[in-house]
């Protein structure tokens, strides 16, 4: 931690949090067991991005495409989604967080719906950590969204072809109240970007580690900020450029 510039840190950080049912499966447990116990992690993260002094932290908690697994993992996430957020606000509100949730969540249980506009709504007036939960969320789902609404504004002539720019697209994004991540983080040792904020993480750096997200703790984040640190953002300039400001 001491090692840490505090003047250079991320303002928003994306995780991919990937691995609890293999982590389960190598105790010869069931896959859920992992998802729960992945649970602890959210909480040691989260409590110790607020610390730092990290601004914006986005949680990839369920994908689109995760609908697609075996029925009783799906209803056992759902449910542990629901326990979860309600049991948590009541700190997460003392400590000041702000929860956003992303995603197509018309595909949600009625009882989780309720559960996150509750805890949206309860949350909404905090000043510190904006958390934001990805949850039955896919970057290509919400490009398409994006793209209907900006079809919808050309249609009804409030919007001109030639005026679409980047902003256009970006305000019409589900992330349009946040940065960009600067600093993508994915665990268990998968390469990729499984459909998470494809347009957004254009210039992110991408951290990965074998690291089993039900054991990822605050060591693992500052060891993903140092290598952060270490690394020189050149966003397309020469390496000379960026350190005369040229
Ligand atoms: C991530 O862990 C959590 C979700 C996708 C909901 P996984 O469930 O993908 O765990 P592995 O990758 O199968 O180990
Ligand atoms: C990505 O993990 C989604 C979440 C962590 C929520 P997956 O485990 O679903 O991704 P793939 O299938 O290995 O690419
Ligand atoms: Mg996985």
């Amino acid at each position: 931690m001491e090692n840490l510039d505090l003047n250079r840190l991320p303002k928003h950080i994306a995780i991919i949090m990937d691995g609890n049912g293999r982590w389960a499966q190598e105790k010869g447990q069931d896959r859920l067991y992992g998802h729960f116990h992945g649970v602890q992690s959210v909480r040691n993260i989260v409590e110790a991005a607020s610390e730092i002094g990290i601004k914006y932290l986005t949680l990839y908690a369920f994908s689109t495409e995760n609908w697609d697994r075996p029925a009783a993992e799906v209803a056992g996430l759902m449910s542990l989604f629901v326990d979860t957020i309600s049991k948590e606000v009541p700190d997460l509100h003392k400590n000041n967080i702000k929860l956003h949730f992303i995603g197509n969540l018309s595909l949600l249980p009625d009882d989780a719906k309720l559960a996150l506009e509750q805890a949206t709504q309860t949350t909404s007036k905090n000043t510190g950590l904006e958390l934001i939960i990805a949850l039955s969320y896919s970057s290509r789902w919400e490009l398409i969204q994006a793209i209907k609404n900006i079809a919808e504004m050309v249609h009804l002539g409030t919007l001109a072809p030639a005026d679409i720019k980047e902003a256009t697209l970006e305000a019409a994004l589900s992330t349009s109240a946040f940065p960009d991540p600067e600093l993508m983080i994915r665990t268990s040792g998968e390469y990729r970007i499984s459909n998470f904020l494809l347009y957004q993480l254009a210039y992110a750096e991408l951290y990965f580690t074998e690291t089993r997200w039900p054991d990822f703790r605050k060591k693992d984040l500052i060891e993903a900020l140092l290598d952060f640190q270490s690394r020189e953002r050149r966003f397309g300039k020469t390496s000379v450029q960026i350190h005369t400001n040229d």
